[in-house]
């Protein structure tokens, strides 16, 4: 279907904002310490992995779309809303991660809003996919963050 020029926009700013978190994900994944330090660094893990997946997805749907995918890393940055954080353990982790997460599934929410606005249901399916995952995941980060 041809692309419009606003579910561009918003799949570009989720894609964007999904890899800037796996790189986030993936820099908890290295630097959590304390207790919880095996159960955390393997569930960041399975995390990094799944927004490397969801990302992925995302500039495969821009493509389908007649659009390009980002171009790299500073295009990736630029284009990406969620701030770094501090390494400050695994609780204090887990808490700015299931912040982001909530932060992702609203601009999924609203990205969804524009793609059935537009009639574009398959990247509409897509952002539902997202929101289910990233509530999901700010759950289990919420409950490890208690
Ligand atoms: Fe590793």
């Amino acid at each position: 279907m041809p692309a419009v020029p606003a579910v561009v926009d918003a799949l570009n700013t989720v894609l964007a904002n999904t890899y800037a978190l796996a790189v986030k994900t993936h820099a908890a994944h290295w630097n959590v310490q304390g207790a919880g330090f095996f159960a955390l660094h393997d569930a960041f893990s399975k995390q990094y992995e799944d927004l490397l997946d969801a990302a992925d997805e995302l500039a495969e749907r821009l493509r389908a779309l007649g659009q390009r995918a980002p171009a790299g890393l500073k295009a990736i940055a630029t284009a990406a809303t969620l701030r770094d954080h501090g390494n400050d353990g695994g609780a204090a982790l887990c808490g700015e991660l299931r912040d982001d997460h909530r932060t992702l599934a609203a601009a999924c929410a609203a990205a969804l809003k524009t793609a059935q606005t537009a009639g574009d249901e398959a990247t509409a399916d897509l952002l539902i996919g997202r929101i289910d995952s990233h509530d999901k995941t700010a759950w289990m980060l919420a409950a490890a963050a208690a």
